[in-house]
């Protein structure tokens, strides 16, 4: 099958040892549908610190325009405010399908995080579907999602004005 949002290039998944298995499932499933997925790790399920895989994943899509990112911990919770470290990324923890599908529509997200412990499989299946199913709508979000990379810049700004002598 062939999926409608075919903007979506390539996919970068990583976890950490909580988000293993799921990453794993979720990785099959997104190839067998004809998906292009590369996932980054970790090979083994030995406890791993989640801010290492969500920054390989965010890295990877900063520098692959029109990519996008899974990354599965616990509770999605700390790899999303990992990859929300890295400029241009744009993570959500989608707990539903609506939340899915409104962060693509409304907040143009491109790293998808999701919680192994607090998420059943099928959910999260149905959830990574509909998530990247779903275009940006634009428009007037386009205009909020700018003002979000804008808040980056002025943080450059303000940054480089505190190193300065
Ligand atoms: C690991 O035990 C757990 O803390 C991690 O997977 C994640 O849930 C952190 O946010």
């Amino acid at each position: 099958m062939q999926y409608e949002n075919q903007a979506v290039t390539k996919i970068y998944a990583g976890s950490d040892h909580a988000g293993f298995a799921l990453r794993g499932r979720l990785v099959a499933h997104l190839r067998s549908r004809g998906r292009q997925v590369e996932d980054l790790g970790p090979p083994t399920d030995g406890s791993s610190d989640y801010p290492t895989w969500a920054a390989a994943v965010a890295r990877a899509v900063r520098d692959d325009a029109g990519s996008f990112g899974l990354v599965v911990c616990g509770t999605g919770l700390g790899v999303c405010i990992a990859a929300n470290k890295v400029r241009g990324v744009r993570a959500v923890d989608a707990w539903n399908l609506e939340g899915a599908r409104q962060s693509r529509g409304h907040n143009d997200a491109n790293v998808l995080c999701l919680g192994a412990r607090l998420v059943a499989e099928a959910d999260a299946i149905a959830i990574v579907d509909a998530w990247l199913e779903t275009p940006f709508e634009g428009g007037r979000h386009a205009r909020r999602v700018a003002l979000i990379a804008a808040i980056e810049s002025e943080e450059t700004r303000q940054e480089s004005q505190q190193d300065s002598p």
